[in-house]
């Protein structure tokens, strides 16, 4: 079944999120559809299946057009979707969440349920799937919960499937899996939609490759001939560097010093347990991990956020264990937290008093009690050039901005200061390769400069490109650690690692 997409656009209010895009989607094909956030793949493929109605253009399967009412429509017509955000209830078994929906009239009964099963351990085999049907989803790993969705998918017959940012969610080994269902989904005549602003797997998977940015279609071409620079280029709509640049390893003085810390999580749970570990002046160390294995609670406990159960942190020889939050700031200690809406900045808050949310009381910016914000305005505009963030105004309201400018913003606020520590975690989670390349730089130069950096993140590839050294917490332990200052670290044993295998 081939599916064409013909001058599709797409307004929200003033956003032109989809503008007189033309696609064209075939059987026994990985279409790999890329784009920065923002760029309008979502929305494209929301149109498709029937999700969204376009506000222009027409869709055409084998050649003639057709038009979706709802998600309904297009499963009918053989065309489903894997969004990012899973819709699985969590309470049913895999057997249960793949026929829910499909029988408006029909109750769960025995009868539908064995026959689910038997066809989701038929799909399974078909294509290697390996999901238990019996077992409850909540009970499954957030990647087999995936592989429910796909199964979904292919109950209801269809034959293209799209597939929404699908790694985002897995670890290494699990994408390397993941790869191997979807080209068994190919070479069995499925038509595929792989959405990523992922440059190396799109090239690892894509048989063809469309670019969208700025909701328009900026680029095709074959995956064997272009290269990760061009297919940055289209995306961004400049060049990138990919490189991050380092200066020699040179460690200094010991900055922090942890020491069998242990923390608790909400619900009193052992969130880190016993981790001992220490940053020195000029390196970067990188926390790897799959998410929810205590990274965030260590970095709450390291920046004051949450307090430490046992144990202790030494910042530059002093006990800061029970400090505040604010007596680490004024140490030198600079956080980029995980959650940037929620504790990074103060959407409501304009561009200006984000920047100074930790310093306006500084004698930088106040005389006693009184703030002289004309300072504060002549400052935030300055780091705002500084650090790249791209707005109107410094009187902006930061929640308005994009999230790879609300990121800059926070970078910008913690870096701009005499620093020794910097604590950033996810720092480009969910950013534009152009965002992220800036971020990396500043980071870098941080470290070159004789900070000590720890870097908390998910992305494999960000830790591996940015750590002098790397250690992978799980179960809230540290389970490995590498030496990347001799050479380049073995992907597959940290991956392995953050997987839980034993070294
Ligand atoms: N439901 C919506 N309402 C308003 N604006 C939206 C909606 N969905 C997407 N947008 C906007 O449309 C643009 C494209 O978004 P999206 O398709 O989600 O991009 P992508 O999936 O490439 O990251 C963005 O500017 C986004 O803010
Ligand atoms: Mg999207």
């Amino acid at each position: 079944m081939d599916v064409e997409l013909k001058g599709i656009t797409k307004r929200f209010g003033p956003v032109v999120a989809n503008s007189n895009v033309n696609l064209t989607i075939r059987a026994g094909e990985v279409l790999g559809l890329l784009g920065e956030n923002g760029a309008g793949k979502s929305t494209l493929m929301n149109i498709l299946s029937g999700l969204y109605a376009a506000d222009e253009g027409q869709i055409l399967i084998d050649g003639k057009p057709v038009v979706f009412r709802g998600p309904g429509d297009a499963i009918a017509a053989g065309i489903g979707m894997v969004h990012q955000h899973f819709m699985l209830v969590p309470v049913f078994t895999v057997a249960e969440n793949v026929i829910l929906g499909v029988e408006p009239t029909g109750k769960l009964d025995w009868l539908d349920l064995a026959a689910a099963r038997d066809q989701v351990n038929e799909i399974n085999k078909k294509y290697g799937l390996e999901v238990d049907p019996g077992t409850r989803v909540e009970d499954l790993p957030v990647g087999l919960q995936q592989r429910v969705e796909i199964i979904k998918v292919l109950f209801r017959s269809a034959d293209v499937l799209i597939l929404d940012e699908p790694t985002a969610v897995l670890t290494p080994q699990e994408v390397t899996e993941f790869f191997e269902i979807v080209k068994s989904l190919r070479d069995a005549g499925k038509a595929l939609v792989f959405i990523t602003h992922k440059l190396n797997e799109i090239l690892e998977i894509a048989d063809r490759i469309s670019v969208l940015r700025d909701g328009q279609i900026v680029g095709e071409g074959d995956p064997r001939t272009l290269t990760e620079a061009q297919l940055a280029e289209m995306m961004v709509g400049r060049p990138v560097v990919f490189e991050v640049e380092k200066a020699p390893y040179a460690p200094g003085r010991t900055l922090l010093d942890v020491s069998e810390l242990t923390v608790l999580s909400e619900d009193d749970k052992i969130a880190v347990d016993h981790v001992s570990f220490q940053v020195k002046s000029g390196e970067v160390v990188g926390i790897a991990g799959v998410q929810g294995n205590g990274q965030s609670a260590l970095i709450e406990a390291l920046t004051g956020l949450h307090h430490a159960a046992s144990g202790k942190i030494l910042f530059l020889d002093k006990d800061i264990t029970h400090a505040s939050v604010r007596e680490r700031h004024r140490m030198g200690m600079a956080h980029i937290p995980e959650d940037r809406q929620r504790s990074g900045m103060i959407s409501n808050f304009t561009v200006a008093e984000n920047m100074v949310l930790n310093t306006y009381y500084d004698e930088r910016y106040a005389s006693g009690p009184n703030i002289r914000w004309s300072d504060v305005f002549k400052s935030a505009a300055k780091y705002a050039a500084d650090f790249d963030v791209r707005t109107p105004s410094v009187f902006t309201r930061a929640g308005s901005l994009s999230g790879g400018n609300q990121q800059k913003l926070i970078v910008a606020r913690e870096l701009e200061r005499e620093t020794c520590l910097v604590v950033a975690a996810q720092p480009t989670r969910g950013l534009d390769v152009g965002s992220i390349e800036y971020i990396h730089g500043r980071l870098m130069h941080a470290r070159d400069t004789g900070d000590g950096v720890l870097i908390v993140s998910s992305e494999l590839d960000e830790i591996l490109s940015l750590s002098d050294r790397i250690l992978v917490m799980f179960k809230g332990r540290f389970v490995a650690e590498f030496d990347a200052t001799k050479g380049p670290v073995d992907k597959n044993a940290v991956g392995l690692a953050m997987a839980g295998a034993q070294a």
